[in-house]
């Protein structure tokens, strides 16, 4: 790719990656005997959880004539559509029962199904899996299982703690992951008397892999600017600390830090909820303040802080956006975002040519910046 990469040519119709798993909700929006409405990828989705507390997920549209589902009654099991009461079971979409139908009328209702997801809770939240889209006016039938188990933030000894975070940002995903991986905005946005100010910008190396579906900034060269870092440091040997750093497709950044027996780790995702707006979602967990007080609530402070500069960062954006003016991704401090339009490109080419996927990245690579 070049430096004049279109990006706005490839925001605008935002390229929704379908194929892969979402975060819908966080899990305690997700209520036992309620149905709660939720937009992924701009489809409209219902959200409960069964008798058993197993949470579901069906389109948001009656098959009958396409009353919202979500304006229905549910009753630990089934889900009865409030317009002429059709009954769907709410884990697999069946429909159980026509009500207008007379004992003579033949009409296979077992055959019948509401739009049905895959959808599994992980680490307070909610994902589900969206599949590529059906061919238009194919109707809905039983639905496939999900090729492979949703995301989880990975942990490192059985006793930890976790948290999270959620905002919704008023931007495409494009510009909510580029924002995300971006190195250059820290000192502009991310200041506070207490953290760091511009003057304290200087020059930085990092390594970078190639990894499936993604890349990897290597490990042992952690920021001296994250925040977990900065509290690590006050319980660890500043040279025993190694962080990694990975984003994959569709919408993945994992953080993982680890010094001795203490870790912290995370796994952030963006999720596009309609082609201009979508919602950064936080969950970190770690093991590593036993020792000190008040860190988890520092720690929970910091993000939260710096999620709403972010925020706040891309809302002012939007304006901006909104007469679609010429944008421009710089060596090296945007490079990432870079192979981020590659790697979704050459995902959208494996997935409508049936060819194999090719990696934008040959091999490993070294970036330069002033951050
Ligand atoms: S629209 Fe749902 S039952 Fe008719
Ligand atoms: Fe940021």
């Amino acid at each position: 790719m070049t430096n004049e990469t279109p990006l706005q040519r490839q925001t605008p119709d935002s390229l929704m990656l379908h194929g892969f798993w979402y975060r819908a909700l966080p899990s305690d929006q997700v209520r036992r005997r309620q149905l709660t409405p939720a937009l992924l990828l701009e489809i409209p989705l219902v959200l409960g959880r069964d008798r058993q507390g197993q949470p579901f997920a069906l389109r948001d549209a009656c098959p009958h004539r396409g009353m919202p589902l979500s304006c229905g009654k549910f009753d630990g099991a089934e889900v009865e559509c409030s317009y002429h009461g059709w009954r769907f079971a709410a884990q697999s979409g069946q429909c159980t029962l026509i009500p207008s139908l007379v004992a003579d009328q033949k009409l296979r209702v077992d055959r019948i199904y509401a739009g049905s997801f895959a959808c599994q809770e992980r680490d307070q939240f909610v994902w589900v899996f969206v599949p590529q889209p059906a061919p238009v006016g194919a109707g809905f039938t039983q639905r496939d299982d999900a090729p492979c188990p949703p995301p989880q933030v990975e942990t490192f000894s059985s006793y930890y703690r976790s948290a999270y975070l959620t905002a919704e940002l008023p931007c495409s995903v494009d510009h909510g992951i580029i924002g995300l991986m971006d190195p250059a905005h820290g000192p502009f946005v991310h200041q506070a008397w207490w953290w760091r100010s511009r003057h304290s910008i200087h020059e930085k190396t990092k390594h970078f892999e190639p990894i499936p579906l993604g890349f990897r900034m290597s490990a042992h060269s952690p920021s001296s600017n994250s925040a977990p870092y900065k509290l690590l440091r006050m319980v660890a040997d500043a040279d025993s600390i190694t962080t990694t750093i990975d984003f994959t497709l569709p919408n993945l950044r994992t953080e993982t830090i680890r010094a001795g027996k203490y870790w912290f780790s995370s796994l952030t995702t963006v999720t596009p909820l309609t082609r201009d707006r979508c919602r950064i979602d936080v969950v970190a967990a770690w093991n590593l303040f036993r020792s000190v007080p008040f860190a988890p609530a520092l720690l929970k402070f910091v993000f939260a802080k710096f999620v709403e500069q972010d925020r706040r960062t891309m809302e002012l954006q939007s304006e901006g956006l909104k007469h679609n003016p010429h944008l421009m991704l710089i060596d090296d401090a945007d490079r990432p975002a870079k192979w981020y339009f590659g790697l979704k490109q050459a995902w959208m080419q494996s997935q409508s040519s049936g060819e194999d996927f090719r990696h934008p990245m040959n091999g490993p690579v070294t970036l330069r910046w002033r951050s």
